[in-house]
């Protein structure tokens, strides 16, 4: 069965491009983003690579770890990597798994027989420090990924790990947030002491807890 929010992240062992991981053990406390590629020294991928190494120092403020993985080879990966150095202009700063056998491909469903039997999709994980996944998201292998936008993601989680307050569409770290409909406005005023409006009962806002 498919792995769904708030299911633990299936551990693994695997080699990497950075040495062999027990996938839990380096994760460690930090949050993390497992994304899996259909297949090296291909376009769409390098591109996807070349962009993750350059957000590094985004997720790194972030404490989250990146991974990705593919089924191809660990030979395979290095000589990759060196490619999407040179066309991305960045050094790849991350792990890429090596899953010839495709035990993680498998154990993360990335494999969608319908649309290719022996590629994964673009399947990306974001797992928290309690190691549960957080978000899933699925990309054809013809479209590759904003990572601006798992930027994004992370700031939302890690903001409403900590506060009563969920997202809006499209919000950005530093602009309002809404309270959850389970705290009441009596309870509001004491959680926001900054305030809140009222546009409907169950739609109020606030500025960001945190900042
Ligand atoms: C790519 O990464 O460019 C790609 C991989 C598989 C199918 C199509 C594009």
């Amino acid at each position: 069965m498919a792995l769904r929010l708030g299911d633990i992240a299936p551990n693994f062992t695997a080699e990497t491009t950075e040495g062999t991981i027990d996938f839990h053990t380096w994760l460690g406390d930090s949050w993390g983003i497992l994304f899996s590629h259909p297949a090296d020294y291909t376009p769409v991928c390098t591109t996807e690579l070349g962009a993750t190494s350059k957000l590094m120092a985004e997720f790194q403020k972030r404490n989250v770890k990146v991974a990705a993985v593919s089924v191809d080879p660990l030979e395979s990966h290095h000589g990759w990597i060196k490619d999407i150095n040179e066309t991305q202009s960045t050094t790849v700063n991350f792990p890429i798994i090596a899953d010839p056998n495709r035990v993680v491909a498998t154990a993360y469903d990335m494999i969608h027989p319908n649309a290719d039997d022996k590629m994964t999709v673009r399947s990306v994980f974001i797992i928290g420090p309690d190691k549960k996944i957080k978000l899933t998201i699925t990309y054809p292998a013809s479209t590759g990924r904003n990572f601006i936008e798992l930027l994004r993601v992370i700031d939302s989680l890690q903001l409403t790990s900590k506060f009563r307050v969920a997202t809006p569409a499209d919000w950005k770290e530093g602009q309002d947030c809404i309270i959850t409909p389970a705290v009441k406005d009596e309870e509001a005023k004491t959680l926001f002491p900054k305030g809140f409006r009222t546009v409907k009962p169950y739609l109020r806002y606030t500025p960001q807890p945190n900042r």
